[in-house]
């Protein structure tokens, strides 16, 4: 089957950028399917960092980048993410949905607001304006990307727009004024840059399926920020999970083949709400994992919380998802340590066990984690699994055994190169 998808397994920055890169070698069209500019995918690729947060992660390699129509595009931050990249000599080659919705400066100031509203309870969101856009999609009050070659409903649609939030705002406190002019003269001077790349993707996506032109879908975030199927309200506002794939690209369930959960070796979640397994960032291997796995956000900078590999979430994934593929990252970020912890299932106040996630948020935040324990492992070896410690084979052989999927590649470092392929 031609269309392979990459899914976060966890809580984002599992290393799906990096993933994908590798496999934007043989793949022809690169497709983001959800998500903004929250993301951040990084990539070192022959001692080079890309930090990218729209334009999908095959671009290193070359390849076409579609963003779908289920995406939320900052026009603002893709001109500069393009710019940034044609003066690192790589000039992106983009094909971005007519119906992807645009974010609009009135967005980011509604989530700036509604955070700060939220007091103790705010989500911790990228302030991206990423939720506002989804809502206004829901509403149908939405501005398509494609509006931008149509100035006249454009300018109808962006007038009645930031009538409807400078209400909105005012009655949040906040103090921010916006500008309806300023901000049509900017879509304005951004519209040239972009207009070449607006288009049909749903057509274009079915065109290169149907001629077994080889398709990546890559995710943004991860399953347990899915919007239904993630820690709601601590989730992001788009169908990260499976649900997104088809909905947000054009394409349909029966044409998505292997469907790879990209999984870090221990856990990582930015942002507010519960997580099982999380450890103390100060001391002992939670330390390590910040510290070793330099676990700062790349789109906000924020340090990202830490805990031991949870086994239950990766399920939840699998089983959303269908992941039949793994790919394992980050292992050489727990070398050296003498034990590492796996979870497999929530101990319950009332005695129960559990091996799925609760669907009630307030029962998930009661979940105490049931580990197994693995002995640590020192190194990687050279680069192929028959290298590999018996230590660190037994823990990925675990995991294996317990999501029922294979494992197709394990990372021994940020590098492209520093990966082991799995036969
Ligand atoms: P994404 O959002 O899922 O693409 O992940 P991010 O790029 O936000 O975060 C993953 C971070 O880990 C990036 O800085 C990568 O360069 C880095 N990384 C990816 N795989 C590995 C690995 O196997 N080992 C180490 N040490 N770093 C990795
Ligand atoms: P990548 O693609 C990790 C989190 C935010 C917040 C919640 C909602 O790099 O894995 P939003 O701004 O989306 O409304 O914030 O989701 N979040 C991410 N966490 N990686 C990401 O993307 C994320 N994108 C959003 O921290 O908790
Ligand atoms: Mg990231």
């Amino acid at each position: 089957m031609a269309v392979t998808a990459v899914i976060g397994a966890q809580w984002g920055d599992e290393g799906k950028g990096k993933v994908v890169d590798i496999l934007a070698e043989r793949a022809d069209l690169v497709v983001r399917f959800q998500g903004g500019n929250n993301a951040g995918h990084t990539l070192v690729v022959d001692g080079q960092v890309y930090k990218l947060h729209l334009i999908p992660s095959g671009v290193v390699q070359g390849k076409v980048g579609v963003i779908g129509n289920g995406c939320v595009v900052d026009p603002f931050v893709l001109v500069k993410e393009i710019s940034d990249l044609k003066a690192r000599g790589i000039t992106p080659q983009l094909r971005i949905s007519d119906r992807a919705h645009l974010i609009l400066p009135y967005h980011q100031a509604i989530d700036k607001a509604e955070e700060e509203a939220k007091g103790a309870a705010k989500v911790g969101t990228t302030g991206r304006g990423i939720g506002p856009c989804y809502a206004d999609k829901a509403s149908r009050i939405g501005v398509h990307a494609g509006d931008l070659l149509h100035p006249k409903r454009l300018d109808e649609k962006v007038k009645q727009n930031v009538a409807l939030k400078q209400a909105l705002l005012t009655a949040l406190g906040s103090k921010e004024r916006l500008d309806a002019a300023a901000t049509l003269k900017a879509l304005q001077a951004v519209t040239p840059t972009l207009q070449p790349f607006l288009t049909d993707t749903v057509q274009l996506l079915q065109a290169a399926a149907e001629a077994g032109e080889s398709i990546l879908l890559e995710g943004a975030q991860g399953a347990m920020l899915d919007l239904d199927h993630g820690t709601y309200p601590y989730v992001t506002s788009s169908a990260t999970a499976s649900g997104g794939m088809c909905s947000g690209s054009g394409l349909a369930p029966r044409q998505i083949g292997d469907v790879i959960g990209v999984v870090k070796a221990y856990t990582t979640r930015v942002g507010s709400g519960p997580f099982p397994t999380e450890l103390s960032l100060e001391k002992g291997p939670g330390e390590v994992m910040s510290r070793v796995g330099a676990e700062v956000g790349t789109t906000t900078g924020r340090k990202r919380r830490c805990g031991w590999l949870d086994l239950v979430v990766v399920n939840h994934a699998v089983n959303l998802c269908g992941i039949n593929q793994l790919a394992i990252t980050k292992m050489d970020v727990l070398n050296g340590l003498h034990e590492v912890l796996v979870c497999t299932a929530y101990q319950m106040p009332d005695g129960r066990k559990l091996t799925h996630i609760p669907s009630d948020l307030d029962e998930f935040a009661k979940a105490k984690p049931v580990y197994q324990s693995f002995a640590g492992w020192k190194d990687l070896g050279d680069g192929t699994w028959e290298s590999m410690p018996t230590e660190a084979r037994k823990f990925l052989q675990f995991i294996r055994e317990k999501t029922g999927a294979t494992i197709k590649f394990v990372g021994t470092g940020p590098g492209r190169e520093q990966t082991v392929v799995v036969r």
